[in-house]
């Protein structure tokens, strides 16, 4: 069995962009620039936040972090969207999810410029990416490609079963995972809450991707032995004896699952660390005017 370690990887690519900063620095080139919009107070928000704005440090980025409070108005965000759309000093930025329940998160969605969007999240980017264009992927599922990349996990012809069907990371990872290239090329099931023989289904898999959000989800018994399996659930459990008070549980019961796998990802220090890496590659991407010229 080999442990896929995100952590590590993470750090290795956040090096690699660092790299090409200094060169683009060195060349008289200004250095990438995101800015992150924050709406409230929202715990696990201000930690994804505050550790996208210290992985802009380690890359050589400049970061900006806009801050709101829970009661405003969906003008005032739309407003500040226009404005970070026209602002050429401005590579990319995210408006950090979710948001409170009066604004219209589609809405915001919609309005960040395609060409600024690093966080893959507006249709149009979603578009080109389900029919294989170059865009901005989302982080976690580029993540996840990433790191199968990186591990050389087979993919082509394999049976990937994706549970979970959420617009940031089961849905586009099924995508990514039935393109024609490399990772990709799988016979990809998605499977969910109303899916009928779930546990039979996963058997069959040579690969696993359990994005649903339910602690331990995935079981011994579900698994293929040799299956490869991804872990993307980072539900935070109450947990006395940690200072934060609680700890990070994946949809997967690691202890009982990892024996029979050919390759598995831990929670935490396996697509987490990932997603904010990717983050960064986009921004990177962005500053270059890699996908839109
Ligand atoms: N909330 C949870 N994940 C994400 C993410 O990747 N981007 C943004 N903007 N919000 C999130």
């Amino acid at each position: 069995m080999t442990l896929i370690d995100g952590k590590l990887t993470a750090e290795t690519i956040k090096a690699e962009i660092a790299a090409t900063v200094s060169e683009m620095v060195a060349a008289e080139k200004r250095a990438p620039h995101l800015v992150a919009i924050l709406v409230g107070h929202d715990g696990g928000s201000e930690t994804y936040v505050a550790n996208k704005v210290k992985a802009c440090e380690r890359c050589g980025f400049r970061s900006t972090l806009i801050r709101y409070e829970d009661d405003v108005d969906q003008a005032t965000l739309l407003d500040t969207i226009a404005r970070l759309n026209d602002d050429d000093e401005v590579d990319g930025f995210i408006v950090q999810l979710p948001l409170p329940r009066h604004i219209d998160e589609q809405a915001i969605i919609e309005a960040i410029d395609p060409r600024k969007d690093v966080d893959g999240f507006h249709p149009v980017n979603v578009g080109r990416m389900s029919i294989g264009l170059p865009c901005f992927k989302s982080a976690t599922p580029a993540g996840i490609m990433e790191l199968l990349k990186r591990y050389d996990v087979p993919t082509s012809g394999k049976r990937c079963v994706v549970i979970g069907r959420s617009n940031i990371v089961g849905k586009p990872v099924a995508t990514l995972m039935m393109q024609k290239s490399n990772p990709g090329n799988a016979t990809v099931t998605v499977v969910h809450s109303a899916s009928e023989n779930l546990k039979e289904i996963c058997r069959e898999a040579d690969i696993i991707i359990a994005a649903l959000g339910k602690p331990g989800f995935v079981t011994a018994d579900m698994v293929k032995d040799g299956a490869a399996v991804i872990d993307v659930g980072t539900t935070r459990v109450p947990d006395a004896s940690r200072k934060s008070g609680f700890r990070l549980s994946g949809d997967v019961d690691f202890e009982n699952v990892a024996p029979k796998c050919s390759f598995i990802t831990p929670v935490p220090g396996g697509v987490g660390p990932m997603t904010i890496c990717m983050l960064m590659c986009n921004t990177l991407l962005a500053a270059t005017h890699a996908i839109y010229k």
